[in-house]
């Protein structure tokens, strides 16, 4: 089977035929010629070329059958797939991305159904939610607590208990793991983060399991026309050929200032799945990019620290080149069981020395 690696630089490309371009051209054209005599593209809302090598190099990553559904982010994939549930309750990490739980409970309660959340870590407590639910949204790590669960366990539970497993792949990447092989019958992905990788488009994606989901999903895509621009999906396949060089350093990166920082005076707590004390080491995708923080001196000085930094930026989002961090529950919305001086920092392609040089030296600032 062809390697990630391989896939990511040679998937997605025009026919090798004498003077054919390397890349795919962008096609900007909301309509086609097409008189309805033969097949062929209609509307580009419905489908487009320039979606077409994007979606095909994403499912072959994920060793998915049906062609990613490329989205205008990574809210409207999501939104696509919970719509892909029978209406009712939805299960989902206490600790999800929160805009995921605000779309899920609005969803489920228009239709009177609700949102229980849980220790997605928990495979009891999470598989004691599933009977009669209509669908389980997974994050493994979850969004921001790095929380792992155990995805082959709760997916064999969900279709017992006929409950759509839904993982928002965007932490671990492809490379990471693969959701499709461990029982899920969608992913998403907000491709925004790592799968674009340099902060510069905001896109998403789902794919299926099954040619019904692929479907159901198509038409939702297109009948709510929550679709992508040629532009910026020419531009997350182009960050896209170089994901398993950044992953690779990214995930170092993040695995080894995780181990400096564990060790750090002025540190209350690290968290990474690569740590050997985190509870569910095992459960770890090849890769993470995330780690978190609590400075000691609690809120105030993860404030200060964020505002210390120089080559840290303090943004929100996550996935570029760039290494950035940021205070979780500056966000009214975020869980209240986030710890409120948690840091959430996105590793970056930069030098190891100078990432940690700068971190300690903020540290040295932000904890009086
Ligand atoms: C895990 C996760 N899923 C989904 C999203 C939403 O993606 P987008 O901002 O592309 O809509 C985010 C955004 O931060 C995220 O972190």
């Amino acid at each position: 089977m062809t390697k990630p690696a391989t896939i990511l630089a040679q998937s997605g490309r025009p026919d090798r035929v004498q003077g054919s371009p390397v890349n795919p051209p962008i096609v900007l054209s909301s309509t086609y010629r097409n008189s309805g005599t033969e097949p062929g593209n209609i509307y580009a809302r419905w489908d487009t070329e320039t979606w077409n090598p994007f979606e095909q190099t994403l499912a072959a990553l994920e060793g998915a059958d049906f062609p990613a559904l490329v989205h205008s982010s990574g809210m409207a994939a999501i939104t696509t797939a919970l719509h892909a549930a029978r209406p009712g309750r939805i299960v989902a990490p206490r600790h999800s991305y929160h805009a995921s739980l605000v779309v899920a409970r609005e969803m489920a309660e228009r239709e009177g159904g609700e949102v229980v959340t849980v220790d997605i870590a928990n495979t009891d407590e999470v598989v004691s939610a599933l009977p009669g639910a209509s669908a389980v949204l997974l994050e493994s790590p979850t969004n921001p607590m790095l929380e792992l669960a155990d995805i082959p366990t709760i997916a064999d539970a969900a279709h017992e208990a006929g409950t759509l497993v839904i993982v928002d792949n965007t932490f671990a990447t492809p490379l990471g793991q693969q959701p499709l092989s461990m029982g899920a019958d969608i992913v998403v992905h907000s491709a925004t983060k790592y799968l674009a990788g340099h902060s510069d488009v905001i896109l998403g994606a789902a794919l299926a399991a099954t040619e019904e989901l692929h479907q159901t999903m198509w038409d939702y895509r297109t009948h709510t026309g929550s679709v992508a621009g040629p532009f910026e999906t020419w531009l997350a396949l182009r960050g896209m050929r170089t994901l398993s060089l950044r992953f690779e350093r990214i995930t170092a990166n993040a695995a080894e200032l995780a181990r400096r920082l564990a060790d750090h005076p002025l540190v209350e707590a690290v968290a990474h799945p690569s740590l050997p004390d985190h509870p569910n080491h095992e459960r770890a995708p090849r890769g993470c990019g995330v780690l978190t923080l609590r400075p000691k001196g609690g809120r105030e000085a993860a404030d200060r620290l964020v505002e210390a930094t120089s080559l840290w930026l303090p943004a929100t989002s996550l996935g570029g080149v760039e290494s950035s961090l940021e205070r979780r529950r500056r966000f009214a919305d975020e869980a209240e069981t986030v710890p409120e001086d948690l840091l959430r920092l996105s590793c970056g392609i930069e030098d190891i020395e100078d990432l940690w040089e700068d971190l300690d030296r903020a540290l040295g600032v932000a904890v009086r």
